[in-house]
């Protein structure tokens, strides 16, 4: 069956091709992708696929269906985003975004485009399908706080099921590599703010003040130290302060500054201690100044955590389709993914598929102008999502 699956893949390549250029072209970004949701429903109605859900955060966009096997047995979902990024494009290509200030830079065009494919398989097979799978168009993963996965989470779309799979393109990676991870993948995204309050006053009269200048300076340096000192060397984490704001004048003391930032960390445990210690450190640094502190932190996305046993099917999986020289590990990686959400609720897999050739010039930065997808390995994704589902369900009946 997986190389039926992997011929009906290569089948529909060029209808996922088109499917992918279609939303290339018209990208809407994070809770604005209506027209793609449209899209999306039109298409999966012309298959005949069940149970229809869209609209999810209080809009209209984001959908869930279902593709009914004709055996009982588990339910798998798989995943794509479908958002794109406001940057203008500069690549000149037939497939262009033609919505000014708006543009798939991140390759979600290609996830959604490459789910659509995983139905066109699924349905082709759903006789001997022991099982079903839940289809999860997701709107807003780039948004941080309030995301798509958040949302869709939370409105139930998890119910019933046993385990997802969902996968991203990745142009560091060479095209058609399959990169697979046990345990953390991506990190954790949260934001730190901290005001801090002195007493303002004359630049020529330092003693008359309370400069809270002097203690945000070096609030900003001993934070490294969290990172530098208290977690563990084999652990990883990053502060940053991304913004910081004071003063008004070259000869006034100012009254307060704000310091604004982000950490990164990968394992839950991390995460708690750099949320404490940077607490630690401001108040503890601001009564040694005798200034007073005001500070808040905000956890925005939870870090990719993979199930084992899903991650290793992956791993099975590519290795049967395409041979083990196209899996690897996958590195950690200090981005962030709202995949976590889903895996906060039930097991689940995330995986890199390599899309980067030099030579097509696809293995530029995610997030760049200049962003594309090698649309070859777009048969590869659709191969292994929907193989994941089989082989998933097959283990366990
Ligand atoms: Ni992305």
């Amino acid at each position: 069956m997986l190389n039926r699956i992997k011929e009906l893949g290569e089948q529909f390549h060029h209808d996922v091709v088109d499917l992918r250029r279609h939303f290339h072209a018209h990208p809407e970004v994070a809770w604005n992708e209506v027209e793609t949701t449209k899209k999306v429903a039109e298409v999966l109605k012309g298959m005949g696929c069940e149970n229809i859900r869209t609209g999810f955060g209080g809009t209209e966009c984001g959908l869930t269906a279902e593709i009914k096997g004709s055996k009982p047995g588990p339910c798998v979902a798989l995943r794509a985003d479908m958002d794109a990024l406001p940057i203008m494009e500069e690549n000149d290509v037939p497939y262009k975004s033609v919505n000014d200030g708006a543009m798939h830079a991140c390759g979600h065009d290609s996830h959604t485009a490459m789910l659509l494919g995983v139905a066109m398989v699924l349905n082709e097979i759903k006789d001997e399908l022991p099982g079903k799978v839940r289809l999860i168009f997701q709107p807003a993963e780039e948004h941080g706080l309030n995301s798509g996965a958040d949302n869709m989470t939370r409105e139930g779309v998890l119910e019933g099921v046993d385990v997802i799979c969902g996968l991203h393109v990745w142009s560091p990676l060479k095209s058609g590599t399959i990169a697979y991870r046990v345990g953390p993948m991506m990190a954790s995204c949260d934001a730190w703010e901290a005001v801090i309050r002195g007493k303002g006053g004359h630049g020529s009269a330092p003693h008359m003040a309370v400069d809270p200048t002097i203690a945000a300076a070096d609030i900003i340096s001993s934070l490294q130290t969290v990172v530098g000192r208290e977690v563990d060397p084999m652990e990883a984490a990053v502060i940053s302060t991304g913004k910081m704001e004071a003063g008004s004048a070259f000869n006034i003391i100012p009254e307060r500054v704000s310091l604004l930032g982000t950490t990164r960390s990968f394992v839950p445990e991390v995460q708690d201690m750099v949320e404490n210690s940077i607490g630690r450190v401001i108040h503890g640094i601001c009564q040694a100044f005798q200034c007073t502190a005001e500070y808040k932190y905000t956890r925005y996305v939870p870090s990719t955590i993979n199930d084992r046993e899903a991650s290793l099917i992956v791993k099975e999986l590519g290795e049967e389709l395409f041979g083990p020289e196209k899996v690897e590990e996958a590195v950690l990686v200090m981005g962030a993914e709202d995949f976590s959400y889903f895996q906060r609720k039930i097991p689940g897999a995330f995986f890199f598929l390599g899309c980067g050739n030099p030579e097509k010039g696809t293995d530029k930065p995610h997030h760049s102008p200049t962003f594309n997808v090698d649309e070859d390995v777009l048969s590869t994704g659709v191969a292994m999502l929907a193989g994941f589902a089989w082989k998933y369900m097959t283990s366990k009946n």
